[in-house]
């Protein structure tokens, strides 16, 4: 059993735990994620790691509360276990560069900072965009601050940061003379279709974490497959990081709405 060391609310929707897991802790690497169970009869799902402390063994997961089993996972307390929690799963995160752009989109940003502190470490130069809906909904701002040269926080209201999209920031940036070895964008697929549209104009190679297509994480429900160039690729396995110029995106949109209908469904049955 992996214990609940904290919790803590990080806005109205996405919550932070902290997990005792000596084993995943030791061997996790920016990028990666692990499986969890909250109990016997739960199903699994995939989280990205957010942070992990090979000393003290401790992991950090941000989840957003959208279906059946991330409200049993906010149902639970500091102290209470949850019934596995296996990983590292998946590829790490390639860090190289000098000079790079962590873009992160609303709850993407708990997978975007894991990546930005790995490329601070590493020596990068960090530039950092990150966008919310608006003021309440900004998590890791202090984290990210901490592992970034340049930090830029936008809202799509206004009521924080800059108004506007994070792709109006990495284009003023571009064309104010700002040079990227690298964009890595992490959040909603609508949003990493437009930063690479953006960066596929001024050539610059760009990494996107297809993260939020994962369904269970174990390369067997296929409903992570998409198109990279020629190739079809699962994101549990052979990602969840992938070329963003070559993903097919609105194939990944098309599916991703397939399973909309049938999470509402389980939510549905887990309220009631
Ligand atoms: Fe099920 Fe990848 S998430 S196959």
């Amino acid at each position: 059993m992996y214990t609940i060391l904290k919790k803590e609310i990080l806005n109205p929707t996405v919550t932070k735990m902290v997990i005792q897991a000596p084993n995943v802790a030791k061997r996790a690497k920016a990028g990666q994620f692990i499986i969890l169970r909250v109990d016997e009869q739960g199903e699994r799902i995939p989280l990205t790691i957010a942070d992990a402390d090979p000393e003290t063994g401790e992991v950090s997961i941000i989840y957003q509360i959208v279906g059946k089993t991330t409200m049993a996972l906010n149902q639970k307390q500091e102290g209470e276990a949850l019934q596995d929690f296996v990983g590292p799963l998946g590829q790490p995160s390639e860090i190289e560069g000098e000079r790079v752009c962590v873009i992160g989109g609303g709850v993407g940003c708990a997978i975007a900072y894991p990546t930005a502190k790995a490329f601070h470490h590493a020596g990068s130069e960090v530039s950092t965009i990150v966008g919310f809906r608006n003021q309440d909904l900004v998590i890791l701002e202090d984290e990210f601050k901490e592992v970034s040269d340049h930090y830029y926080l936008m809202s799509d209201d206004g009521s924080v940061g800059e108004k506007g999209l994070v792709t109006n920031k990495l284009e003023e940036l571009i064309q104010n003379g700002v040079q990227f070895d690298k964009v890595i964008a992490i959040g909603p697929v609508i949003m990493m279709k437009f930063v690479c549209e953006v960066t596929k104009k001024y050539n610059i190679p760009t990494v996107v974490s297809m993260n939020p297509i994962m369904i269970d994480g174990t390369g067997m429900c296929g409903g992570c497959r998409l198109k990279v160039g020629d190739e079809i690729k699962f994101a549990c396995v052979d990602g969840p990081d992938f070329d963003g110029h070559l993903v097919d995106f609105d194939e990944a949109m098309s599916r991703n709405r397939a399973y909309a209908s049938f999470e509402k469904h389980e939510r549905d049955e887990f309220c009631n």
